[in-house]
C-alpha cells in the first residue's frame, strides 16, 4: 500500500493562502477540503521571454557540453557575440572515415580508480596496454544509456567497467565532466587571457529530452561533483534537451544551409553526395573563421525566413538521431521574437545508432558463439576495440543503393583467440554456420552482403521510423510539414533513405541540416545564451501529491473512508500539480502553501506521485508511482518556536513549483518573515 495521507502530510497541513489559514488543527489531523485549499494550478503569468534573456545573466560566456552515448564534445560562445559559435574540432586521434568534431565517450582510470584520460587518447591508450596489465584498468564506454535504461536510478547507482568491476556511476560522469571543464577552460584561457573569472562561465550540458527527472538530476549531482559549478550557484549550470537545443538553432537556418532529402536525385545516399536546397549559395553565405583549434561559426540571424520560403507553415518536427536515443520534439515558432511553444511532450525510445553495433555483435554472436564473443571481449579487449573502429567505419559507408559487398577485417587477435578457444578456425565456423549472407574473404575479412548490413540497420531504422510515425499522428502534430533530420546518425545515407521513403509519402518535408552531428552542441550554446528562447513546454508527466478531502458519499470509494476525531475523510487522494501534456509556460508557478504542524519544526517533507495519465484519483491508482520528494528546511522563527505569540500552526512556507522548465525547481518563502527557504525536489532517493 502507498503511503497514506498522514505519512504524506507528515507533521504539516496544507494551505491555500495565509488568509485562508484556519484555526489549526492537531498535528496530522486532516483538515476540510475548503481549509487543505486544493487549489487549481495557480494561473500565474508567464513572464516575457526576455525575463531570463542574457542580459540579466552576469555570464560571459556560455560553454555547452554536450554528453553522448558514443562521442561528447564542447563549444562556447561570449556574450558579447552570443550567436560566434566557438567550435572544438580537433581531438587527438581520430579514425579513418569518422569526421573528429567529437571525442568517443570513453573514460580510463588507473587501476587505482584515478583519471587517466578520456576520448580518443583513452581509448588508444587502453587500447595499447598490455592484456594482462589491462585487467586492472577501468575502461568505461557508451555508459550514458545506462542511466536511462535504469528504473531505480540512485546517487549509489554502480557502472561496471570493460574488465567487470564496478565503480558508482555518478564517480564515472564526474570524471567525465571535470575532463570537459578543465578542457574547455583551458581552451578559454588561451583564446581570452583576460578573461577568466571561473564563474563567469555559464555552463549548459545536454539531456535527451525522454530522460525522467532523476536522470536530469542525476546529472546535476555529476556536475557538482565534477566542481562544473556548486549547488550554492545552481543556476550557473543549465540542463539543456537535446533535441530542444537542436531546435534552437535549427530555427536560425536558411535554405542554403540544408539538404532537402525529396529534392535529392534517387540512388544519391551520403552527405558527401548530397545536392543542397540552394548550394550556390551555401560557400558565400557560411562564415566561418578559423582560430588554431577551434571552428567558428556564425548563426545568420533570419528568423522565419526559412518557413517563408519553404511554406511549410510555422511548426516543425525535430528527430534527435544519436547513438543511444531518438528523441523526438515538436515546436511552433513564435513571432516576433522567434520563441518556441512545445507542442507535444518530449518523445522517443532507445533508438540510437549503437542498436547497429548491438545487431553486428549479435550477428558475430551467431557465427561464432554467444559465449565466445563474451570471453573475448573480456579477454582481448583491445581487438574488441579494432573490431568495433573496423565496423564504424564501414557502418558509415553503408547506403540502402550500395551493391557490392562490404569487406571487415578481423584483427588477428580474433582469429587466433577463436582457434585456441573453438578449435577449429574462423573461417569453418562461417562454413559451418546458419549466417550464409557472411562469408570470409581470401584477405582474411568478414565479407558481408549489402543484405546483411541492410538487416542490421533495419530494426533501429524502423524503431525511428515509428517513433516518428506516431508523433506524426498525434492530433497536437496534425498539419505539420516539415521535419529536421538531426544528431550524428542523422548522416547516415540509410537512415535517410528510409526517412524520406516513410515519410516523404505523408507530405512531410525531411530536412538535414549541414554539419548535422553538431546541431545540438551548437543550439546548446544558443540556449545558454537565452534560456528563455523555449518559452512553452508540455509536461511529459502528471505530477500531484496525497491529500485528505472531505469524504462525499457516492463520489468517493468507501474503502478510501477514513474516520479520525468523529469526521470523515477521503484518504489518498492525488492533488494534481501539473497534468501530463499540458502546456506549461516557462516561469509559470504553481504554489501551494504548508504550515509546519510542530513549532520548532526544521523540517517539512512530502512525497510527490506521478503518472503518465492526466485523470488519476487516487495515488494508489495503477500507474501512479511516488516519485520524489520536496523538502522544506526551515530555519527556527525569530524569537523561538513560537514567536510572536503566533499559534503554533500559523507558520506559513509558501513554495513555488515551476513545471515549464527543463528541470522541476522550487523555491520557496517564509511568509511571516519573508525570507526565503531552501527548498528542493529529490528524485533520486526513492
Ligand atoms: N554516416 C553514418 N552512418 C551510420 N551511422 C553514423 C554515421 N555517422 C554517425 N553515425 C552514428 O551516429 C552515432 C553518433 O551520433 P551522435 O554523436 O549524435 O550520438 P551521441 O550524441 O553520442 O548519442 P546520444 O545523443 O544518443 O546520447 C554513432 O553511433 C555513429 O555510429
Ligand atoms: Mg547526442
Amino acid at each position: 500500500m502507498l503511503a497514506v495521507p498522514e505519512m504524506d502530510l507528515q507533521g504539516l497541513y496544507i494551505g491555500s493562502s495565509p488568509q485562508r489559514s484556519p484555526v489549526p488543527s492537531p498535528p496530522a489531523s486532516p483538515r476540510t477540503q475548503e481549509s487543505c485549499g486544493i487549489a487549481p494550478l495557480t494561473p500565474s503569468q508567464s513572464p516575457k521571454p526576455e525575463a531570463r534573456g542574457p542580459q540579466q545573466a552576469p555570464f560571459s560566456v556560455v560553454v555547452a557540453i554536450d554528453f553522448g552515448t558514443t562521442s561528447s564534445g564542447y563549444a562556447f560562445s561570449f556574450a558579447s557575440d552570443p550567436e560566434a559559435i566557438h567550435m572544438m574540432r580537433k581531438w587527438e586521434g581520430g579514425d579513418p572515415g569518422v569526421a573528429h568534431q567529437k571525442t568517443p565517450t570513453c573514460l580510463l582510470l588507473t587501476p587505482e580508480g584515478a583519471f587517466h584520460s578520456f576520448g580518443y587518447t583513452a581509448r588508444d591508450y587502453y587500447h595499447d596496454l598490455d592484456p594482462e596489465e589491462a585487467r586492472d584498468w577501468l575502461y568505461f564506454e557508451k555508459f550514458k544509456m545506462k542511466i536511462h535504461s535504469t528504473t531505480d536510478l540512485t546517487l549509489k547507482t554502480q557502472l561496471e567497467a570493460v574488465n567487470g568491476k564496478k565503480m558508482p556511476a555518478l564517480e564515472v560522469f564526474a570524471h567525465a565532466l571535470r575532463f570537459f571543464k578543465e578542457h574547455a577552460l583551458q581552451e578559454l584561457r588561451e583564446q581570452c587571457p583576460s578573461l577568466l573569472e571561473e564563474d563567469s562561465v555559464r555552463w549548459v550540458l545536454t539531456v535527451p529530452a525522454i530522460w525522467k527527472q532523476p536522470a536530469k538530476q542525476f546529472m546535476r549531482e555529476a556536475a557538482y561533483l565534477a566542481g562544473l559549478v556548486s549547488r550554492e550557484d545552481a543556476e550557473q549550470l543549465l540542463i539543456a534537451l537535446e533535441p530542444e537545443a537542436a531546435s534552437v538553432y535549427c530555427r536560425k537556418l536558411r535554405l542554403h544551409q540544408l539538404v532537402d532529402l525529396s529534392s535529392r536525385a534517387p540512388g544519391r545516399g551520403c552527405l558527401g553526395e548530397r545536392r543542397s536546397i540552394d548550394s550556390s549559395f551555401r560557400q558565400a553565405r557560411e562564415q566561418l573563421r578559423r582560430s588554431r583549434h577551434s571552428r567558428t561559426f556564425l548563426v545568420e540571424s533570419g528568423v522565419g525566413e526559412l518557413w517563408a520560403d519553404m511554406q511549410a507553415g510555422d511548426r516543425y518536427v525535430v528527430a534527435d538521431c544519436g547513438g543511444g536515443t531518438v528523441d523526438l520534439t515538436v515546436h511552433q515558432l513564435e513571432q516576433p521574437h522567434g520563441t518556441l511553444k512545445e507542442l507535444y511532450k518530449a518523445s522517443g525510445g532507445p533508438c540510437g545508432a549503437v542498436g547497429v553495433d548491438l545487431a553486428f555483435e549479435q550477428l558475430l554472436g551467431r557465427i561464432f558463439g554467444e559465449d565466445f564473443i563474451t570471453t573475448f571481449k573480456r579477454q582481448r579487449p583491445a581487438a574488441w576495440v579494432d573490431l568495433t573502429i573496423a565496423f564504424e567505419a564501414r557502418k558509415r559507408t553503408a547506403g540502402p543503393h550500395r551493391t557490392g559487398a562490404v569487406n571487415i577485417s578481423l584483427p588477428f587477435s580474433f582469429i587466433d583467440f577463436y582457434r585456441k578457444q573453438g578449435g577449429h578456425n574462423v573461417e569453418t565456423a562461417l562454413r559451418k554456420s546458419s549466417v550464409n549472407f557472411v562469408k570470409w574473404s581470401s584477405h582474411g575479412m568478414l565479407r558481408m552482403s549489402c543484405e546483411a548490413m541492410n538487416e542490421l540497420f533495419q530494426p533501429t531504422v524502423s524503431g525511428i521510423i515509428q517513433h516518428i510515425e506516431a508523433l506524426l499522428d498525434r492530433p497536437e502534430v496534425q498539419g505539420v510539414k516539415l521535419l529536421f533530420l538531426v544528431g550524428g546518425f542523422a548522416e547516415s545515407a540509410m537512415l535517410q533513405h528510409a526517412v524520406q521513403a516513410a515519410l516523404g509519402t505523408r507530405g512531410l518535408r525531411v530536412v538535414v541540416p549541414h554539419d548535422v552531428a553538431l546541431t545540438i552542441l551548437k543550439g546548446a550554446v544558443l540556449f545558454g545564451q537565452a534560456p528563455g528562447v523555449v518559452r512553452v513546454r508540455r509536461s511529459p508527466l502528471t505530477y500531484g501529491v496525497g491529500v485528505l478531502n472531505r469524504f462525499v458519499a457516492g463520489v468517493h470509494p468507501p474503502d478510501k473512508l477514513l474516520v479520525r476525531d468523529g469526521r470523515r475523510w477521503c484518504t489518498d487522494v492525488f492533488e494534481r500539480f501539473v497534468a501530463a501534456e499540458q502546456s506549461v509556460a516557462l516561469g509559470e508557478e504553481v504554489r501551494r502553501s504548508y504550515c509546519p504542524a510542530r513549532p520548532g519544526q526544521r523540517r517539512v517533507l512530502i512525497n510527490l506521485y506521478c503518472c503518465a495519465a492526466e485523470d488519476a484519483r487516487f495515488i494508489t491508482d495503477p500507474g501512479v508511482r511516488k516519485c520524489g520528494a520536496l523538502s522544506l528546511e526551515l530555519e527556527p522563527a525569530e524569537g523561538g518556536p513560537d514567536a510572536a505569540g503566533a499559534p503554533p500552526g500559523r507558520r506559513e512556507i509558501r513554495a513555488a513549483m515551476q513545471f515549464g522548465d527543463t528541470e522541476i525547481k522550487v523555491t520557496a518563502i517564509d511568509v511571516n518573515t519573508n525570507r526565503s527557504v531552501r527548498a528542493a525536489i529529490d528524485f533520486l532517493s526513492n
